[in-house]
C-alpha cells in the first residue's frame, strides 16, 4: 500500500515511525505492507516510487530542518498538491496544522486527493470543522474514504466506538470535555493555584497545546471536534458556523477558587 504522508511535525513523525516498526505486525495481522512513498513538509519533499526509510527521514529532518534536504530523495520546494499529482499512491495520511480560517493548507490537500481517488486520513481539523459534508459527499462520489478517527480522541477513539461498537444504537445529542488542554489548565488552577499562563506553558512543554494556544483556550479546538462528532455520530450536516463558542480566555485564579471553595469546578463542556 503505497503511502503519502504531508507534514511530518509530532503527528506524520509518529505515523511513519508506527508504520515502520509495525510492519511485521501489519503484514501478519492484516496482509497489510505500507510504503511510504513521499514525505512533505513545509519546505518540500523526500520521493522514493520503492519506500522511504524512517529512521533516514527523522535524521534528515532533525540534522536540516526538512525531509526536502535528503541527499538522495530530496525535492526542496516541491508542495503537497505537486505530490499527490505525481507520485502513484493510495492513500494520502494529511497532518498540516489545523487553520480554522480558511483550512488551509489542508483543505486542498484533502480536496485533491479525494479528486484524485486516493483514500485520504486526516487528523486535521481544520478543513472537517470547515467543510466536513462537502468532503464527505467528495469521498463518496469518487467512491474512496475519507477517515479522520484520530482528529478527536486520538487517544480514546470515540468516532470509532461510537460508529462500530454502538452500531445499533441512535446518538442523541453530546456532552463532554473535548479539549485536553484546558482541562489540564483548569485543573492546575484548581488543585495547584497555578495562574492560567503557567499552566498552558506547562502544557506547551508536554505537547499537549495546538500550535495556536487560543484554539485550545477560547474553544475553538472544542468546537472543530464537537462539529466533527455530529456529522459523524449524529448525521448532522453541520460546519463550525453553527457553533456558538465560548472559551477560558476570562477565567480567572479567583473564578476557579471561589468555585471550589462551593464544592464546584470550572470546565470547558
Ligand atoms: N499533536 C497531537 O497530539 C494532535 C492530535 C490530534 C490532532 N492533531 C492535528 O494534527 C495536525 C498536525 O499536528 P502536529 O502536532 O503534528 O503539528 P506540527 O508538529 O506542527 O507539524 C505540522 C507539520 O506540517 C508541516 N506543514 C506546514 N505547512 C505545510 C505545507 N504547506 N505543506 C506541507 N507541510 C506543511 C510542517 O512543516 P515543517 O516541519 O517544515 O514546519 C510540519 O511538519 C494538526 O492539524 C493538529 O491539529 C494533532
Amino acid at each position: 500500500m503505497r503511502i503519502i504522508i504531508i507534514g511530518f511535525g509530532t503527528v506524520g513523525q509518529a505515523v511513519a515511525k508506527i508504520l515502520t516498526e509495525k510492519e511485521e505486525l501489519l503484514l501478519k495481522n492484516y496482509g497489510f505492507r505500507p510504503s511510504i512513498v513521499a514525505v512533505v513538509d513545509s519546505k518540500g519533499a523526500a520521493i522514493s516510487h520503492s519506500g522511504l526509510n524512517y529512521n533516514e527521514l527523522y535524521k534528515v529532518k532533525y540534522s536540516y530542518g526538512s525531509v526536502s534536504l535528503h541527499p538522495k530523495y530530496g525535492q526542496p520546494k516541491m508542495s503537497g498538491i505537486d505530490v499527490i499529482k505525481n507520485v502513484e499512491s493510495d492513500i494520502i495520511i494529511e497532518a498540516t496544522p489545523t487553520n480554522i480560517e480558511d483550512g488551509e493548507p489542508g483543505l486542498s490537500h484533502i480536496e485533491a486527493a479525494l479528486k484524485k481517488k486516493k483514500h485520504v486520513i486526516t487528523v486535521n481539523k481544520g478543513p472537517l470543522a470547515l467543510a466536513l459534508p462537502a468532503l464527505r459527499e467528495l469521498a463518496s462520489y469518487n467512491n474512496v474514504f475519507l477517515r479522520f478517527s484520530g482528529s478527536v480522541g486520538g487517544g480514546t477513539p470515540i468516532l470509532d466506538l461510537g460508529k462500530i461498537c454502538m452500531r445499533g444504537d441512535r446518538t442523541i445529542s453530546i456532552k463532554g470535555i473535548l479539549n485536553g488542554t484546558t482541562n489540564y489548565i483548569l485543573t492546575k488552577m484548581t488543585d495547584s493555584n497555578m495562574p492560567m499562563n503557567i499552566a498552558l506553558k506547562e502544557a506547551q512543554k508536554a505537547g499537549y497545546a495546538e500550535a495556536d494556544p487560543t484554539y485550545d483556550l477560547e474553544g475553538i479546538d472544542a468546537a472543530c471536534k464537537l462539529v466533527i462528532i455530529a456529522n459523524w455520530l449524529i448525521n448532522k450536516p453541520i460546519t463550525i458556523k453553527d457553533v456558538a463558542i465560548t472559551g477560558i480566555t476570562g477565567i480567572t485564579l479567583d473564578d476557579v477558587q471561589k468555585a471550589k471553595k462551593r464544592g464546584e469546578a470550572i470546565k470547558l463542556i
